[in-house]
Parts: C-alpha cells; structure tokens; sequence
C-alpha cells in the first residue's frame, strides 16, 4: 500500500509519501517547505500568511513529490483535519478532497496529532503495539500548540491524563525567545544557546513539578524569567537559555515518571516539535533506562511539523478500511485526539 500524506495546520506546507510492503514501511518521499521566513517579521505564524502561502507551494510541491498525474500510483490520500489554523488547514483539506475526488481514492482523516505519534514509524526498525512496546503506552506530545500526556490503550484510542493549563512548552520556547530578543521559533536557538551556558546558573521555577496530577504549567516560568531579565541586564544569555531549558526538562521529566509510576507501560512515547530537545530526548532516555522503560522517538527529521507522519498515521486507518467521503469531510481547528471526526 502506498500512500499519499498532506499537511498544512500550521506554517509548513508538507507532502510525503510512504509505502508498506510486507510489513515494511517507508518513507520515499518527505518534503517540507518552511514558511518561518514569511513569519519571522511578526515573531510568530500569521493564520492568513500561512495559507497563502500553502497556496502558493502545495502544487510545486505534489509535482516535486512524484506522485503519478492521475494518482495511479498511490492508494490512499492522507490529510491532516485539525487541530491548527483554520485557514492553514484548509488548503490541505481542500487539496486532498479534490484529489480524493478526481482520482477516486479513499480520503483518510488524520488528527494532526495522531501524525506525531505516528511518526515514531519513521525510526529504524521502530514500531509499538507489539513487541518492546505493547499497549497500553504513555504520549507526552509536546509542540508549539500542545503539551499533554496520553494513555495510548490501542490504535485510535486514547485518553488523556493530563495537559498544560496554559501555555505549551514549545509556546513557552518560542515566547521566552521574542522576550529575549531572539529568532522565531524560539526552540532551536534557545537549545542552541543553551549548550553553551550553564544550566544551574539561575534558579528558575518549576511549576507544579510536585502536584499528584499530570497536569503543567509554563506561563509562570516565562514571567519570571521576563523579571529575572529585567533586574539582571547584565546576567549571560546563554545561561538564561540553559536554565530556562534545565527547568522545561525538569518539569517534562518528573511528570512523565509520575505517569509511569501510575500506568506502568512498556514504553513511553516522546513526539512533538519540542522532542526535537537534546536535553529532553537525553534526560528522559535515561531515566526512564534506571527503571526499565523503553523510550520511543522520531527521527529528528520528523520531530517537527511533516507530511509523513501524516501518510504514517493515515497508512494505519487506511489498512482498517477508516476513511472519510470527500465531499463532506471539514477541518477542525479543535479537533480532539479519538474523536469523531
Ligand atoms: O510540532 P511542531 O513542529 O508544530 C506544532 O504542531 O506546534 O512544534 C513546533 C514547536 C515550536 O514551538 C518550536 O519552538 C519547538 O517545537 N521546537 C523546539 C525545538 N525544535 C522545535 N523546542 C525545543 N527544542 C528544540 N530543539
Ligand atoms: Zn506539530
């Protein structure tokens, strides 16, 4: 089975595609296209930026994918519905309907992030279900919109634990990065800056580390540290970057230990923009090692927004007959993980 993947919710237009034969999956084909430049004047994504631009690189890009003129080389089409940016996600819903039409293929549904739990796929030889890493399992999915803990009892059915109460740990990056009069987004700089300063130089909060819920909380760290920056002007950026990074992971790290100690799976799933992180990937790597638990990541490649996990995700409803008429099918800018789309 080959399939076709599209995603647009936020400010990358992606298209991928990836194939499964005899239990083998891989991924041919994965292209991105950055729109961080068109966003990087206003120090965050512009919804109406942001389609246009999907716009103007979705057709370039399916060309630049080599899928077949008339689709005969594919099965399924693969798009992500939500949640993001409704104007975003739009134009690739629209494109994968009209395709899905055209071509008379099955249109397959993806929660955008389903897509990044799905891109642990894109790992060597990683899977999860089976072997290493049967169900139930953990997800802590953390991007610039989410931050949440699930428990993944089988394929599409999930429950979430817990999630931050406000702002998302990628958020919390990409605000402490403009504060501090850095690039969007903030995540790659700060962990660039970060290695580079010392991690116990300044003693920031980590909030709600010690409550029995999984539940989180990031804005209060960025405030003080917006007070930390105005009482210290002289204080070493690397070293608030590394501090600030410290206490992210700190947090992220705790809480997911609380969640194994509760729900004792065989693997945890780390996705996300945000799992992009060294520090996070390592930390947790190995502490979760000390206790017996496996820890599952993308390939870097994958860790931020891409049209393979998509087709990855999309692959696996596909085979399961999960598909959706083209003619109705909407984006959801809210929509909820195992909901009825
Ligand atoms: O999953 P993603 O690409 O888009 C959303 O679905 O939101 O995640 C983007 C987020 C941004 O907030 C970005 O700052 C963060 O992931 N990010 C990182 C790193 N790379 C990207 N955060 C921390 N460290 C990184 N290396
Ligand atoms: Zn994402």
């Amino acid at each position: 089975m080959r399939v076709l993947g599209i995603e647009t919710s936020c400010d990358e237009t992606a298209v991928a595609i990836v194939s499964e034969k005899n239990g083998k999956v891989e991924i041919e084909t994965s292209l991105v296209a950055s729109q961080i430049e068109f966003h990087k004047p206003y120090g965050g994504v512009v919804p109406e930026v942001a389609a246009r631009r999907h716009v103007d690189v979705m057709f370039p890009l399916l060309v630049e994918s080599g899928v077949a003129r008339d689709g005969s080389d594919i099965d399924a089409i693969a798009v992500t519905v939500g949640p993001g940016l409704l104007p975003a996600l739009r134009i690739g819903v629209e494109t994968a309907k009209a395709l899905a039409w055209m071509w008379n293929k099955p249109l397959v549904a993806v929660n955008h992030m389903e897509g990044h739990i799905y891109s642990i796929l894109g790992s060597p030889s990683s899977s999860f279900g089976s072997g290493e890493a049967t169900f139930p399992l953990v997800c802590l999915l953390v991007s610039g919109g989410h931050t949440e803990f699930l428990l993944m009892r089988d394929h599409g059915d999930y429950e979430r634990l817990g999630q931050t109460r406000d702002d998302a740990a990628g958020e919390a990056f990409d605000k402490v990065a403009k504060l501090l009069g850095l690039e969007y987004p903030g995540g790659p700089i700060i962990s660039k800056l970060a290695k580079e300063g010392n991690a116990s130089a300044i003693d920031f909060p980590r909030p709600m580390i010690d409550t029995d819920t999984l539940d989180m909380s990031f804005s209060g760290l960025k405030t003080a540290l917006r007070y930390y920056c105005e009482e210290h002007s002289e204080a070493d950026i690397n070293d608030i970057c590394a501090s600030f990074q410290q206490a992210v992971v700190d947090v992220l790290v705790a809480k997911t230990l609380k969640a194994v100690s509760c729900y004792h799976p065989s693997a945890v799933i780390l996705a996300g923009g945000v799992s992009a992180n060294t520090q996070l990937r390592t930390t947790l790597d190995t502490q979760l090692a000390a206790i017996g638990c496996t820890l599952l990541v993308p390939p870097l490649s994958l860790a931020t927004d891409n049209a393979a996990m998509i087709a990855l995700a999309g692959l696996h409803r596909a085979k399961k007959q999960d598909v959706v008429d083209p003619l109705t099918l909407c984006a959801n800018p809210n929509l909820k993980l195992g909901s009825f789309l």
